[in-house]
């Protein structure tokens, strides 16, 4: 049985395993097998990724250089632009991108590229695996139908899965290695080599009885979060009307051991995964005639952010009378989250936006993003990309007001509430006690 053969061959690491798409998800996921002993191969659509690979350099913040150069001096690792070795994988696994169209619909175009390389390269004896987030149906429906336009049989010559990426960008802790996989095939055959595949390089596999599972799965984390930041945005606009402290009724209510977890509000969200996700669930609800409210209730709410952090600032010079038009205001950070390079979704983008429609003058200082790109941004205005500055004493003495986006670990926030005059923290990234020595007006979300 074709099982037995991919699982022989897995267990004796003789296994080519191929990884499609070398971004956040697949490097990381490239760099485990080769490091467990597996000829691995990266496929870039992007010359310059594969180029980075080969020479030994990594672009990810969570894979080092060291590591790549380790491995493919081993020559168990490499990347290529050419697809016509993907007939050489015995195990294929797709990471690509699965944006959102304008209209909020799924983009799987990048997936159907991917496939349409394996079905020319499909060849008896493969398991081939989603990692994409995308809609429940995406593989069986979608992937299984072009691979079997080849001829080929499902079970009988190769086998298909889905099992869900949870990499946590810039998450020191957890990590490919120790993240628990979830695995769903679209037959038990396909379930059972494809989670012997990843047992080899995870810690924990848990099999699920198909790929709808798996998708619909890793659908509900992402909603999960999406929806309870929502709330946590909601509670903080709230609580700001009634002059609550927001973060320390979540510290009090965190306390209880059960039943509870803590969410915390911020500037919005962002990244690849939060803001688009929950829509591939509700599109695909949709044409089900199903309407799920409670992801449109939190896009809404979350997507509002911006606007609000806008609002502090503008309360915030008030009191100083000042207006927005001509102030000076600084933001520290724009990643969409601490510590990463990533600034995909990041709500920095519509907070810039947001203010200089006001007229504000905004710069910006992140150690990880040294230029900040409009293009992609759902912001109105096609604005001109900005240059991260030095935070230097100067710059925090003569901005008007500092907006704390993004809690990046290395800033010297100390410094900021000794010399700026007005800071709006958003990520309640001064502790209580360098608030209360702080000389900056600070107000929180
Ligand atoms: N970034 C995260 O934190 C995260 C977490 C969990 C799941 N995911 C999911 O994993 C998937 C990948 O996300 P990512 O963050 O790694 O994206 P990414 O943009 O960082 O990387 C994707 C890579 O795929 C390449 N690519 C695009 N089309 C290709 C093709 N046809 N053939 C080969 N390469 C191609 C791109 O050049 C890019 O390098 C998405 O579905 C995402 O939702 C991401």
């Amino acid at each position: 049985m074709i099982k037995d053969e991919i699982i022989k061959l897995i267990t004796e690491r003789r296994a080519r395993v191929g990884v499609i798409g070398l971004g956040y998800v697949g490097l990381p996921l490239l760099i485990e097998f080769a490091r467990n002993g597996f000829d691995s191969t990266g496929f870039e659509v992007d010359e310059t990724k594969a180029t980075e690979i080969n020479d030994g350099r990594s672009y990810i913040g969570d894979v080092s250089s060291s590591a790549v150069k380790e491995l493919t001096a081993t020559e168990r690792l490499r990347a290529t632009t050419n697809f016509d070795h993907l007939k050489d994988c015995d195990a294929i696994i797709i990471c690509v991108p699965t944006p959102l169209r304008k209209t909020k619909e799924p983009d799987v175009s990048y997936i159907l590229a991917a496939a349409e390389e394996i079905k020319r390269n499909l060849r008896r004896g493969q398991v081939i695996v989603l990692e994409s987030t995308t809609y429940p149906g995406t593989t069986d429906e979608v992937l299984l139908t072009m691979f079997e336009e080849t001829g080929m049989k499902l079970d009988t010559d190769f086998l298909l899965a889905f099992s869900p990426e949870r990499v946590d960008p810039g998450n020191p802790q957890f990590q490919t290695h120790n993240i628990p996989k979830v695995v769903g095939g679209c037959t038990d055959s396909s379930t059972e080599a494809a989670a012997h595949l990843y047992s080899q390089i995870v810690k924990e596999v848990f099999a699920v009885s198909s790929a709808r599972v798996a998708e619909a799965a890793k659908l509900l984390e992402n909603t999960f979060r999406a929806v309870n930041i929502g709330m946590a945005n909601e509670m903080a606009r709230l609580c700001y009307a009634l002059n609550i402290d927001t973060w320390e009724v979540i510290r009090a209510a965190a306390t209880k051991p059960f039943g509870f977890m803590a969410f915390y509000p911020g500037p919005g969200i962002g990244g690849h995964c939060i803001p688009l996700d929950p829509h591939y669930l509700s599109w695909k609800a949709r044409q089900h005639g199903f309407d799920s409210r409670f992801i449109g209730l939190a896009e809404e709410v979350n997507s509002r952010m911006p606007e609000h952090v806008v609002q502090l600032v503008a309360d915030g010079l008030n009191d100083d009378r000042k207006p927005l038009k001509g102030s000076r205001v600084l933001l520290l950070g724009v990643a969409y989250k601490k510590d990463v390079n990533d600034v995909r979704e990041s709500p920095a983008l519509s907070i810039i936006d947001l203010l200089r429609r006001k007229g504000a003058l905004v710069s910006y200082h992140d150690p990880f993003v040294a230029e900040l790109r409009f293009d992609d941004a759902h912001t109105q205005d096609s604005n001109e990309p900005l240059q991260s500055i030095p935070m230097t004493d100067e710059e925090l003495r003569a901005s008007d007001c500092i907006v704390i986006v993004t809690d990046h670990t290395q800033i010297n926030y100390k410094r900021v509430t000794e010399l700026a005059p007005l800071i709006v923290d958003t990520r309640n990234a001064l502790g209580g006690e360098l608030r209360r020595v702080s000389k900056a007006r600070v107000i929180r979300l």
